[in-house]
């Protein structure tokens, strides 16, 4: 739906307002098309620390343009797209000066919809002073996610030591976060190389389409993200297996149609719906390579008025149902080496709803599935979730008009987000380079208010 706030503010009248009543004026986001560069522009580099070779190899085979020793732009050069600092170099806390040393100078020569991503090493993986330094980064990027402005974002990456030889992860994750791909994520922090991913990582030649060959199953892929999520998919290659129950048929034909993908009508939640998809999987395919559990609904009610089919059908929904398909799926050893299971939790499950204790139980079993999961997948298979925030679909647009203009303001980017940024993400999970990108929960949510 469309947010008619934004649209308003962008009126030479709108654009006064905001100015002097100090209103929240959100910036057009850029988003990725197909066929456009991955970064529009140079991304300067700094910092002094192990990964140095590896952030080069990884911009290169992305086609990104880099520069070290960059200076302020002039008035009229073009601004830079995106700033990378190694900190992985930094050991104490005194270090941490070297972060204002490289970025102040170069703050005000960032265009709009710019990039800031921090590499540093999990400081559960070292001790002392070292230790203090790497969290204290998390600090950092996320303020600096708050006040960059322009529909600009701000990242840390925690790159495990044993990840640092890799640079396929480092270049999947990269083309993610410096791209307009990472549109409405902002303020995260992500881990590679975490619960001891295998980085047994498939070589991607054509970045275009990393998906080639590859089979998705998308849940809930009649409408809304999950729909946005097989566009996705298969602009990058996949051929989609879209689900959806018996009532959505027609329109999931609609679109699996359109993409030359398959489908299944079926409630996720039947007895026997891990084998009958099990079985269409095996019998169509061989096997399937990635699995996207983006089916979910809301039976919103608090916790005095709930009726208890409200509450058990959301929890067998959103949670049991991608529990027992992966399941079945695994033990049939039916999802592929190097294979990509994602779940869909929600904001709601991180900080809690008012209204939602039967949703936000439900997504935040989500992220114990993966905790639980990503320790145990071996041959290369991953297991990772999105953490959407407010999300401009049907289901936001239900909402009152009042709760959904704060659900839309509350966040860095003053806006909603759109469905292809929950796709985006997701599609970055599936890369076949992203095989050390393991156990990760990233909001979707351009860093809302709400929440850690
Ligand atoms: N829209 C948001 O702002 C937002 C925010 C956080 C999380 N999410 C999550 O994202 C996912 C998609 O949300 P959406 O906004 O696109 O919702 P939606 O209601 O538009 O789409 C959900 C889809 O799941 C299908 N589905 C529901 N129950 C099913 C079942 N038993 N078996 C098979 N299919 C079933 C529906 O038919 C529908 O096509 C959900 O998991 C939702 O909880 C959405």
């Amino acid at each position: 739906m469309s947010d008619r706030y934004q649209s308003l503010i962008h009126t030479p009248v709108g654009q006064l307002l905001a100015k002097h009543l100090g209103l929240p004026n959100p910036v057009r986001l850029e988003r990725y098309s197909a066929g456009a560069p991955l970064v529009d522009g140079t991304v300067a580099l700094g910092g002094d620390g192990r990964l140095e070779k590896s952030l080069v190899t990884a911009l290169d085979s992305l086609g990104v343009a880099h520069v070290r020793d960059a200076a302020p732009v002039a008035e009229g050069e073009p601004r830079y797209k995106g700033l990378v600092f190694d900190a992985t170099g930094i050991t104490s806390s005194e270090g941490l000066v070297e972060l204002q040393r490289f970025f102040t100078p170069l703050m005000r020569s960032l265009g709009s919809c710019s990039r800031v991503v921090v590499l540093g090493t999990p400081p559960e993986s070292v001790h002392g002073a070292e230790r203090v330094a790497q969290r204290a980064l998390e600090g950092f990027t996320r303020s600096l996610g708050k006040e960059i402005g322009r529909g600009g974002t701000a990242q840390l990456v925690y790159v495990a030591p044993e990840s640092q030889e890799k640079p396929a992860a480092l270049a999947s994750t990269l083309g993610f976060l410096l791209s307009p791909k990472s549109a409405y994520v902002s303020g995260q922090v992500v881990r590679i190389g975490r619960h001891g991913a295998s980085d047994a990582a498939e070589e991607v030649t054509d970045w275009t389409r990393p998906l080639d060959g590859k089979v998705a199953i998308v849940t809930g892929a009649s409408r809304g993200i999950g729909e946005q999520i097989a566009r996705v998919l298969h602009r990058d290659g996949a051929t989609v297996l879209g689900i959806d129950v018996p009532q959505a048929a027609s329109e999931l034909h609609a679109v699996t149609n359109e993409l030359d993908g398959d489908h299944l009508t079926l409630d996720i939640t039947g007895k026997d719906a891990p084998q009958r998809i099990a079985q269409h999987v095996k019998e169509k395919f061989g096997g399937v390579d990635i699995v996207v559990h983006n089916a979910g609904i809301t039976r919103d009610k608090k916790l005095a008025n709930m009726k208890a089919d409200g509450f058990a059908s959301t929890i067998a929904v959103n949670l049991t149902a991608p529990e027992r398909i992966t399941t079945e799926l695994l033990k049939q050893k039916l999802v592929r080496p190097n294979g990509r299971i994602v779940g869909v939790a929600s904001i709601a499950g991180i900080a809690g709803n008012l209204g939602q204790t039967n949703y936000a139980a439900s997504k935040a079993g989500v992220i114990g599935f993966v905790d639980s999961l990503a320790d145990d997948l071996d041959d290369g298979i991953t297991v990772n979730a999105v953490a959407p925030g407010f999300i401009e679909t049907k289901m936001t647009a239900a909402v009152p008009f009042a709760t959904r203009e704060v659900g839309r303001r509350l966040n860095s980017l003053s806006q909603g987000g759109l469905p292809v940024d929950v796709a985006e993400t997701i599609a970055w999970y599936a890369n076949p380079a992203s095989t050390a990108v393991n156990g990760n929960v990233v909001r979707v949510c351009g860093q809302m208010m709400l929440g850690a």
